[in-house]
């Protein structure tokens, strides 16, 4: 995903191709009343960082460039790779922090050697400096597009940032690779959005970080493929005050995110974020009758013939008026990364964005692009892909001093 995501934005600023699927990039926002007639682009609206201005690097535990990966994920065609050869060629990961204990079906020969986990921090944070330096840049910020690391259960570790610091020079095995991330982005006053599902910075430790140094962060887990879809029906079917009995979601993916997911450890993260989706959107809880049956199933299946074009089945038995039953089946031919990409790029921004504006914390109105959002303790988070509209395009409105817009018909109540 994330040579497409880079090789997409060298092909968009050559005129190439269109940034589909990105609300910076393309969406309006209405502002005012109906009758004001002012709908801008968000990019006209909002200042974001101009795609010209962007400058990728990367680490990986595979010493391959950008164009060498790409063509290696099998994403995006030999020939539109070729368009943007030399720009992919130049960008050369640097040398992971990676430990194969939290990524089970993995290994690769381009890794740091610290001598604890505080020693590999302290050389991602000279990484992150030098690279800034090197490319004469304003700002940094980074979005994790690694692989899913294991489930962890959380510890006493994580519970504040001394013992989380304490458990970096300790070599605690509860700190990831992901987390040793973090750390060093939060500790750098670097942005860090999570995409993957595993907790990295959703820990009290690191977001304690995040608010003494006000830094933004979003996570965990972007939103694409049948998660996506669920977020967009379910709210449909409750909308309605529909019943729901079931929802089994099976897929089909060969790419190396399938073959890692394929680890049962890896897999549990990754469950975690997508069955709790279900659950806050159905809101068992209130609506009894409705949804107290559910029954609720995911399924990842790593096929590699596919690779990265997933095949994704939902099976769901609602049910109407008096309780008469029905069903409605979803088969989903996407393109993960394709369906990943724009949402990166909008992250990479958006956080930028906030940095910019002085907001520190979890970004709960990203919430839009991710699976499993960070929501501030106490608070159960958003799902509702509309709701989560609704909230990014008011968050725009208020740092830009707009009127919010909430759909009452009475807008004169603003003036
Ligand atoms: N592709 C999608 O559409 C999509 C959608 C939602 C979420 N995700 C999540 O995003 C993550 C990446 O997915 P992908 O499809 O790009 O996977 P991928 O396997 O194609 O790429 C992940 C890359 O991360 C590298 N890596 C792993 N651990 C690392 C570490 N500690 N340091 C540096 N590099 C490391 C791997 O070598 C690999 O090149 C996964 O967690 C996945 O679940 C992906």
């Amino acid at each position: 995903m994330g040579t497409t995501v880079i090789a997409g934005v060298e092909l968009i600023r050559k005129g190439l191709a269109k940034p589909v699927g990105s609300l910076t990039q393309m969406a309006t926002i209405r502002l005012g009343r109906r009758t004001e007639n002012r709908t801008p682009k968000i990019k006209e609206f909002v200042p974001l960082e101009k795609l010209e201005n962007i400058v990728f690097g990367a680490w990986d535990i595979f010493p391959d460039n950008a164009y060498e990966a790409a063509l290696d994920a099998g994403v995006l065609s030999v020939e539109d790779l070729n368009k943007v050869r030399p720009e992919l060629e130049h960008i050369v990961p640097m040398a992971a922090v990676f430990d194969s204990k939290y990524v089970k079906r993995l290994d690769g020969p381009n890794k740091k050697q610290g001598k604890n986990k505080m020693e590999s921090a302290e050389q991602l944070m000279e990484d992150m400096a030098r690279f800034k330096s090197q490319n004469n840049l304003d700002r940094v910020v980074i979005v994790w597009c690694g692989s899913t690391e294991i489930f962890l259960e959380p510890v006493p570790v994580w519970a504040d940032l001394e013992s989380f610091e304490k458990g970096l020079s300790d070599n605690h095995d509860a700190i990831s690779s992901s987390m040793i991330y973090a750390y060093a982005a939060l500790k750098s006053g670097i942005p860090y959005v999570n995409g993957a599902p595993h907790m990295t910075h959703d820990i009290p430790a690191l977001l304690e970080l995040a608010k003494k140094n006000n830094v933004p962060v979003a996570g965990k887990d972007f939103k694409t493929g049948q998660t996506m879809m669920k977020t967009i029906l379910a709210p449909g079917i409750k909308a309605r005050m529909l019943g729901c009995t079931g929802w089994f979601s099976t897929n089909i993916l060969g790419n190396r995110d399938g073959e890692v997911l394929d680890e049962p450890l890896s897999f549990k993260s990754k469950e975690v974020t997508k069955l709790s989706v279900l659950e806050y959107i159905l809101q068992v809880e209130k609506y009894p009758e409705l949804y107290k049956d559910l029954y609720h199933k995911v399924k990842i299946n790593y096929y590699p013939p596919r690779g990265d074009n997933k095949e994704g089945w939902d099976n769901i038995d609602i049910f109407g008026w008096l309780g008469y039953p029905m069903q409605i089946k979803v088969n989903f031919l996407c393109r993960d990364s394709i369906l990943a990409a724009p949402i990166v790029l909008d992250l990479a921004l958006f956080i930028d964005l906030a940095q910019r504006a002085g907001l520190g914390g979890i970004q709960e109105w990203l919430s839009f692009y991710l699976k499993s959002p960070m929501t501030a303790q106490g608070l159960y988070p958003e799902h509702d892909l509309f709701i989560q509209l609704i909230k990014l395009k008011n968050t725009l409105r208020y740092l830009m001093g707009e009127n919010l817009i909430t759909h009452l018909g009475w807008e004169y109540y603003f003036d």
